[in-house]
């Protein structure tokens, strides 16, 4: 165990069938993902970033029959082949019967848009998405409120910047600056943590929810001061407002505090102001 970091036993999930869909997660990855069901049992999940679906596809395939999964992306067609849908495993290779009445596809939208109508009483979420700051920290700030206390949340490559410096030739599109689900994994304040105990460096991690209050989220908040790779204009807006009505006017100053000092970079400088 190091520091509140929990090390899972995940030996009896046989993997060695997992070559029947295309996965965007490493055989360890997706076990992990797998022993977290296992041992959690929801009843209402959430994905948010689905690409082929492979990870849909073991949380329909994997979890109580009863259970139903949201799936949100912000692409209605699969960005790593544009001619199918998105999520377009599911229905490859998954019996329709495990999936036609508890998959909810909420695709070409940011989960802010949907969130409110799929409702409260989430109980396991992942979160796999740009892994450049501010992504994951958005999506995770939207959907706090509609997370059931103790919820579990499977946060996915939080390891993904070293890829590069590894020269990873089949990772070459993520980069140094792909730490944002890492640093949410390190910022979130929950005394819950969870890794895989059989990599050297855990590219996946879970943590379970906490709290849904000011204090609980200041923490996650602050850790926006970082650099962001991108700035997305359109969402900053609505993000302001849902943040200002779901946690109050103080954590609405520090995210706008926050996003204001992406905009005063220049040339790689902070813009200091005399
Ligand atoms: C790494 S892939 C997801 C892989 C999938 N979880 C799996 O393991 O099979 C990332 C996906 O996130 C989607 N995405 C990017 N930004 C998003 C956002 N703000 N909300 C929802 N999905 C987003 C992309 O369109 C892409 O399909």
């Amino acid at each position: 165990m190091i520091n509140n970091f929990v090390s899972v036993d995940k030996r009896n999930y046989d993997i060695s069938k997992m070559q029947d869909v295309k996965l965007l997660m490493s055989p360890t990855d997706i076990k992990f993902l797998i022993y977290m069901l296992k041992t959690k049992k929801p009843k209402k999940m959430l994905e948010i970033g689905v690409c082929n679906g492979g990870s849909s596809y073991y949380l329909l395939k994997e979890s109580d029959p009863k259970a139903v999964l949201h799936s949100v992306d912000i692409e209605k067609d699969c960005p790593h082949d544009p001619t199918k849908p998105t999520g377009y495993t599911v229905e490859e290779n998954l019996d329709k019967s495990l999936w036609e009445k508890r998959w909810f596809r909420h695709f070409g939208m940011d989960v802010i848009d949907c969130i409110e109508e799929i409702g409260g009483g989430i109980d396991f979420v992942l979160i796999d998405t740009v892994h450049t700051m501010p992504g994951e920290f958005l999506s995770y700030l939207a959907i706090i409120p509609y997370l059931k206390q103790g919820a579990i949340v499977v946060l996915h490559d939080v390891f993904d910047n070293y890829h590069e410096i590894m020269k990873d030739k089949m990772l070459t599109m993520w980069t140094a600056d792909s730490f944002c689900t890492g640093l949410l994994m390190s910022a979130v304040p929950s005394p819950k943590k969870y890794m895989p105990d059989d990599q050297p460096v855990p590219n996946i991690g879970a943590f379970e929810q906490t709290g849904k209050d000011l204090d609980y989220v200041i923490d996650v908040l602050r850790a926006l001061y970082v650099r962001w790779k991108y700035i997305p204009d359109f969402m900053l807006h609505r993000y302001l407002v849902m943040i200002r009505k779901k946690y109050g006017q103080k954590a609405a100053d520090l995210f706008e505090q926050c996003y204001a000092m992406q905009f005063e970079i220049k040339d790689g400088k902070y813009l200091d102001k005399e």
